[in-house]
């Protein structure tokens, strides 16, 4: 029997911090209700303590979700009220938490002598401080992930001994993040496999992986740590996030998906929502996505010699392992033109994920005649370009 891989996007919170990349609660609903179409089963809306916008919309995307909802804290008492405080109408809340737990991340920034005087005496803080701020966090809720920051340069005996901390402490999924994208793809599934064998008591929390992709191996990394014992990963649409960005979703899902011949796993997206999320994630934070990106990009699914060309005429196998239509690209569609009404204009724009109220229905129907005066057919672009618009800027 195939076994889940729990699909944990953090596109609005880790993804949002891309440098360049920010959205107004607006835009963060709008993709989170496409991340809730595209089936993923846990959606980290932000980081509620950093800023009255990120708690906003926190809270309003908890408010109306029926996927799992999850805000990160740091170890702290204020950070973990404030995270609940946004979370409290959620239907499926859980709070992250997360301590420093390398040498680099525990001299960088817990250098002050309150935390000890040596670097064995602030590891024991740091153990110490997750304990506790696991143990805060479930007088809130039964559901709370546990992150050792920088874990892919963490010492695997100190690792072993946080992670068995925040597991007596009741953290009900164990997070270990390649924080800085260093690792390499054996090395980071054998240290899932160690740690599986180090830590009593293992088998009662998740294991999950999130990679950053600073050697461009996020996404083989991920893979490895699927096939040695994790069994949920925390990803972003279009691979966007710090640097250069964290595990792409779409890559994982598909690969997962494509080669389901030689491995054991499957997840619940909906795979014909990604180009649609895709497009949505690149308008609304302007990052745009590289034409050969994989499963994504313009020319993802292009053929452009001669002999490609022939070959995909006879039969598409020949040079595609999925099709277009697996991620989306190339639903039928409606054609909008100046004779569309707003019903097509609407229906259009549901399709592509938007869920305008009636009042933005016909700001964007207004902008929408405009260029439908200038060209034969308004396209997929042209919309997602009105929706990405100052206009619904607030
Ligand atoms: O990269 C990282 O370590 C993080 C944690 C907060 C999970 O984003
Ligand atoms: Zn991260």
């Amino acid at each position: 029997m195939k076994e889940k891989i729990i699909i944990f996007d953090t596109t609005l919170r880790d993804g949002e911090q891309s440098p360049g990349a920010s959205l107004n609660v607006y835009e963060k609903l709008e993709i989170a209700r496409q991340l809730a179409k595209l089936k993923v089963d846990v959606i980290e809306a932000g980081f509620p303590i950093s800023s009255p916008s990120q708690f906003e919309a926190v809270k309003r995307i908890a408010d109306e979700s029926d996927v799992i909802i999850a805000a990160l804290a740091r170890a702290k008492e204020i950070d973990i009220k404030t995270a609940f405080d946004a979370l409290q109408n959620a239907k499926h809340p859980r709070i992250h938490t997360f301590s420093s737990t390398s040498d680099y991340h525990i001299l960088g920034k817990f250098g002050d002598s309150k935390y000890g005087p040596t670097i064995q005496e602030k590891r024991k803080t740091i153990l110490k401080m997750s304990y506790d701020a696991v143990v805060y966090a479930k007088t809130f809720c039964n559901d709370v992930e546990f992150s050792a920051e920088d874990a892919g340069r963490t010492d695997i005996g100190y690792l072993a001994d946080v992670i068995e901390t925040a597991i007596e402490a009741g953290a009900t999924t164990i997070n270990i993040p390649d924080t800085t994208g260093y690792t390499f793809p054996s090395e980071f599934g054998n240290k899932i496999l160690e740690l599986k064998k180090r830590v009593k008591n293992i088998d009662k929390a998740i294991i999950s992986v999130h990679c950053h992709n600073d050697l461009g191996l996020a996404v083989a990394n991920s893979l490895s740590a699927i096939q040695n014992g994790a069994r949920q990963v925390e990803c972003t649409i279009n691979g966007i996030g710090e640097r250069a960005g964290n595990a792409s979703l779409e890559e994982i899902v598909m690969a997962l998906k494509v080669r389901s011949d030689i491995n054991n796993f499957y997840t619940e997206i909906d795979t014909s929502e990604i180009y649609n999320t895709s497009k949505m994630v690149s308008a609304f934070t302007g990052i745009i996505v590289q034409p050969n990106k994989a499963i994504v990009g313009e020319n993802a699914f292009a053929h452009e010699s001669g002999i490609h060309q022939d070959g995909m005429l006879k039969n598409r196998e020949t040079y595609e392992i999925m099709s277009p239509e697996t991620v989306g690209v190339n639903k039928t569609k409606i054609v909008l033109g100046r004779h569309s009404g707003r019903h097509g204009l609407k229906a259009r724009l549901n399709e592509l994920g938007y869920h305008p109220d009636e009042k933005e229905l016909q700001k964007v129907y207004e902008m929408f005649l405009e260029i439908a005066d200038k060209k034969k057919e308004v396209f997929d672009e042209d919309l997602r370009a009105l929706m990405g618009d100052e206009i619904f800027k607030e």
